[in-house]
């Protein structure tokens, strides 16, 4: 073993400088940036900083600058960053239903994320509706309601108006159902999940959230039997095999 030692220090010694000039030059996995969001592991930008596909980072020049994106089912989401618990990441996440809005008009979008390691966990997760005088519910199937809430009645140009509630259960795929409670519940109705976390202020509606909202920040969760370990530990792991090997 004495024989071996100066050796080894001359490896460590080598080895170093190499290492180092790896890190200047590639971004360490789990520290990638991306315009101002650095992004969290088991995310990447590069191939060898993800595990598998879904959660592969696309860093993308915007009109407001880069920003990183996840495709998840065919659909772009805007990755806003890190949440604040585990197995969770904050992204942008479009309106699912919207109907006489200024800016949006589309009908309900049915939201399916079977297929993927993705759900958005009713923890962390509100469902809300901008309007007035509807009754708006998520379900998960035609009979399987996951919440629903009442929106006050008002005048038709109220922009900020609507309700929210909480989620009785985690989901992979839902569709949104407006009801008029109200002869002249007609104006613009849009519904979403949403973050928890992500306002201060929220009666009856998040404050920066209206008629006008086309996207809103959520926590996407996955389950965790889906990622092994980051790339950062396989190198660390490669270098202990190659220690094992030398000495
Ligand atoms: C990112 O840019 C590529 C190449 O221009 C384009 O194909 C892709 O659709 C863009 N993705 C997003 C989310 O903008
Ligand atoms: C980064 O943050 C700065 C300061 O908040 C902002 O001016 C800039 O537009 C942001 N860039 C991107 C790409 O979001
Ligand atoms: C979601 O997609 C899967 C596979 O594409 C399909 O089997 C399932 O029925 C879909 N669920 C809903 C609610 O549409
Ligand atoms: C929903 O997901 C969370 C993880 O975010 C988990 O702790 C919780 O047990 C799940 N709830 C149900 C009803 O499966
Ligand atoms: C996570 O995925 C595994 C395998 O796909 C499954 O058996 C397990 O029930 C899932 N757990 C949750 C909380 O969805």
């Amino acid at each position: 073993m004495g024989f071996h030692l100066p050796l080894y220090f001359l490896f460590l010694f080598l080895l170093c400088p190499i290492l180092q000039a790896a890190e200047f030059q590639e971004p360490t996995c789990g520290k990638e940036v991306c315009g101002n969001i650095t992004i969290p592991s088991p995310f990447g930008i590069h191939s060898r900083c993800y595990t598998q596909p879904s959660f592969s980072v696309t860093c993308n020049q915007t009109l407001n600058g880069d920003k990183p994106f996840i495709n998840v089912n065919g659909i772009d989401l805007e990755v806003l960053g890190k949440a604040i618990f585990s197995n969770a990441i904050l992204i942008s996440y479009p309106v699912t239903y919207s109907t006489n809005c200024d800016r949006i008009n589309k009908p309900s979008v049915r939201v399916n994320l079977s297929g993927t390691p993705f759900f958005f966990s009713s923890d962390m997760n509100y469902f809300g509706s901008v309007g007035c005088g509807n009754w708006a519910t998520i379900l998960r199937s035609e009979a399987d309601s996951l919440g629903g809430c009442s929106q006050p009645r008002c005048d038709d140009g109220a922009s900020e108006s609507g309700c929210f509630t909480e989620l009785t259960a985690n989901l992979t795929s839902y569709t949104v159902k407006m009801r008029a409670m109200y002869p002249d519940s007609k104006g613009c109705a849009s519904a979403f999940i949403f973050s928890k976390y992500s306002f201060r202020d929220a009666y009856p509606l998040p404050s920066g959230i209206n008629k006008g909202t086309t996207h809103v920040p959520a926590v996407l969760n996955w389950n965790s039997s889906y990622c092994g370990e980051g790339g950062q530990s396989r190198a660390v792991i490669s270098i202990a095999w190659l220690s094992f090997f030398f000495f």
